[in-house]
């Protein structure tokens, strides 16, 4: 895990976290007023932005993060090599970065098991004045995935 000046950030890490900013604000989230948004960077250098969508049933939400997975998934990429996650109250700045969930941890880790590498994940807070560097290894230490229980990943790339 490492903290980061926003300055210190290489370009293409900036511009997915612009990525993840814009998307933010297209999140539907009438019950909780929290827009999360999250940008892949698949392998092949296209970002895929993902947005919370919540629901009347609480439970039935999607986080930004899996909603990033989907709509990449929909445009036909499974891999990916970074992801940036960026949060907002609806009247309020983060103070600290926000984190996937762990419904989303698990996913991320699928992803990071059909790519055949770890994941960097960069962390910001609404400002970008607090900026941490981890992966989903680090966020999901002895993981369970397709490749434990024998699924060939190169079929799903
Ligand atoms: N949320 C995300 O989209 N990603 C996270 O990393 C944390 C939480 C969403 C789910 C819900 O719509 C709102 O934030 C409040 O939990």
């Amino acid at each position: 895990m490492l903290n980061i000046n926003y300055s210190d950030l290489p370009s293409f890490q900036k511009q997915l976290l612009s990525a993840a900013e814009e998307v933010m604000e297209k999140a539907y989230n009438p019950y909780s007023g929290f827009f999360v948004g999250a940008a892949l960077l698949s392998t092949d250098g296209t970002i895929i932005q993902g947005a919370n969508v919540e629901n009347a049933a609480y439970g039935s939400s999607i986080c930004a993060e899996r909603s990033a997975i989907l709509a990449a998934n929909a445009k036909g990429y499974r891999t990916f090599n970074n992801l940036a996650i960026i949060a907002r109250g609806s009247d309020f700045d983060t103070t600290e970065v926000t984190a996937p969930c762990g419904s989303c941890r698990q996913m991320l880790y699928e992803a990071s098991q059909i790519t055949g590498n770890d994941l960097e994940i960069i962390l910001s807070t609404t400002k970008k004045d607090k900026i941490i560097i981890t992966s989903i290894n680090e966020l999901l230490p002895l993981a369970f995935g397709p490749l434990d229980i024998g699924i060939d990943v190169e079929k799903y790339k």
